[in-house]
């Protein structure tokens, strides 16, 4: 098939896939102990600073100069998100400075990503898929902040933080256009996408399991 039949193909399975991600929706958050939105946004410092180091990383192992700017551009904004967040918590009175988000060391995901050395596997996991379930996280969060009455919070995902994922989503999906023209390439773009939401959604289940968390932002 073409680079765009498999794209658009890749795309709905994602879709299909990320539902599972989405409460039911007749399941009402609990908000119990620490669930709320100052220890949600520790855990998007997390998720920024690994989404930041494995573009990073990905920058300058690659010689693909769109590929190479398309990771720049990524690098930059979760940088961004991160001060964007500490400054947040900074207002809800928790000095974002006095944690280290990496002191537990990286998480699954990220060490997964790591291994990755093709560029169409890259592009396939950290962009088209990672982003794309880092929209449906947000949106969850944003309904989780108004919730909780956090007008501020919601309105930084939502005009901010979520359009800059969903771009990353199309940087994924442009390049992929261009990367996922073989059997061989789709078959590897297929393999890191189903990694991706696979650990995503064992993470999920693991932080839900663990602390009643599913809303947690995502990158
Ligand atoms: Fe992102
Ligand atoms: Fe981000």
């Amino acid at each position: 098939m073409t680079a765009a039949e498999f794209v658009a193909q890749l795309d709905a399975e994602n879709q299909a896939a990320l539902r599972g991600l989405e409460p039911d929706a007749t399941l009402k958050p609990e908000v119990e102990g620490a669930l709320n939105v100052p220890n949600l946004l520790k855990v998007a410092l997390k998720n920024e600073i690994e989404a930041t180091e494995i573009a990073a990383r990905w920058l300058v192992t690659t010689d693909d100069v769109p590929v190479k700017l398309a990771l720049a551009r990524q690098v930059g904004d979760e940088a961004k998100h991160y001060r964007l967040i500490a400054d947040r918590l900074a207002q809800l009175g928790v000095d974002a400075g006095a944690v280290d988000p990496l002191a537990g060391g990286y998480g699954p995901l990220f060490k997964y990503l790591d291994t990755l050395t093709t560029t169409v596997e890259r592009v396939a996991a950290g962009q088209f898929t990672r982003e794309a379930i880092a929209v449906v996280k947000n949106r969850q969060f944003i309904e989780f902040c108004e919730r909780a009455g956090d007008k501020v919070t919601a309105t930084l995902y939502r005009d901010v933080i979520e359009p800059d994922e969903y771009f990353h989503h199309q940087l994924g999906r442009s390049l992929l256009l261009r990367l996922a023209g073989t059997p061989e390439a789709q078959e590897l773009a297929r393999g890191a996408a189903a990694r991706t939401l696979s650990l995503a959604e064992e993470l999920q289940q693991a932080a839900l399991k663990t602390a009643g968390i599913h809303h947690a932002p995502g990158c």
